[in-house]
């Protein structure tokens, strides 16, 4: 069955859809977006998704084409149309169709594009065995809290990763813990777990939330604070957090091992601690 995809008002199989080339997306990446986990057809977190979009378009000066009512809607709509109960949707609004210059054009429409895949979240080898991360210079824009598609920097960071075995690339900004390419980072230091703030760094994780939240709930010792890439290098536990990874253990820092080199006992708690609160966020929303 094809993936159905939603595209300026109309669903459509997926290789039906086109965009103009003068898309102010494809021209300049000007355009927003998120990925929205979704567990057995619900979608986790959506208003705070909702929100953090609302923000990102804030940010960009763009309209908001939809209420979050309709967005809720055409989340479930699409949920709908697509196989699989474990999905991964992700919506994009673009500045629109314009002739190319840099200025925002008058009057045109945003592009809005929304489609929902398989959500592929580390396989349980990862979960118990962890995975290997390298560490690089954060050197991508000053506005990271913006979930902007132009991710270029992203891009080029997570191949350096790949190219070296890596699944991840753990980031410093003048010598302090950003986050990764597409994930934020935790750290544990004697038993505490540490968190960067969120500020114009970083993206606002959704899953970070979920586990700060989760942590303070449980009393496990934590502190958000500024952390200086020697504390990561040095660190017990480092971990990184997002709507696809969900909760993953990283066990080797550019080829050495962090801590024992296995996931360690406060990542097993918060692991144990998340997939519980999905079981239960999924049996009320059911
Ligand atoms: N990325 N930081 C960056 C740079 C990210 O791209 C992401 C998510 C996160 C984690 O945010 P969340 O917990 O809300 O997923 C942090 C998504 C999954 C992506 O681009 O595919």
């Amino acid at each position: 069955m094809s993936e159905i995809v939603y595209l300026n008002g109309e669903f459509m199989p997926l290789e039906k859809a086109r965009i103009p080339v003068l898309d102010r997306g494809f021209i300049f990446g000007d355009g927003v977006y998120e990925v929205i986990p979704v567990y057995s057809r619900h979608p986790f977190r959506l208003p705070e998704h909702l929100r953090r979009l609302q923000h990102s378009l804030d940010a960009i000066r763009l309209a908001n084409p939809m209420t979050d009512a309709e967005w809720t809607k055409l989340t479930h709509d699409i949920i709908a149309r697509n196989p699989g109960e474990d999905q991964s949707v992700y919506l994009q609004v673009t500045r629109g169709v314009a002739r190319r210059d840099h200025a925002f054009p008058a009057g045109v429409k945003p592009t809005v594009f929304m489609m929902s895949g398989p959500l592929s979240v580390p396989s349980r080898e990862q979960v118990e065995g962890g995975v290997p991360a390298i560490t690089a210079t954060d050197y991508r824009w000053l506005k990271c809290d913006v979930k902007s598609i132009s991710l270029l920097g992203n891009c080029l960071l997570r191949q350096t990763a790949m190219d070296a075995g890596a699944v991840e690339v753990v980031l410093f900004r003048d010598g302090y813990l950003t986050e990764a390419s597409a994930s934020n980072v935790f750290v544990v230091k004697n038993g505490v777990l540490l968190a960067p703030p969120k500020n114009h760094l970083v993206l606002p994780g959704i899953t970070y939330d979920v586990v700060l939240e989760l942590v303070a709930a449980n009393g496990v010792p934590h502190a958000v604070r500024e952390v200086p890439e020697q504390e990561v290098k040095t660190a017990d536990e480092i971990w990184v957090t997002s709507s696809t990874k969900e909760v993953l253990a990283v066990t080797t820092l550019d080829g050495k091992a962090v801590g024992a080199g296995k996931p360690g006992a406060v990542f097993r708690r918060v692991h144990q601690l998340y997939q519980e609160f999905k079981r239960k966020v999924m049996r009320q929303a059911a």
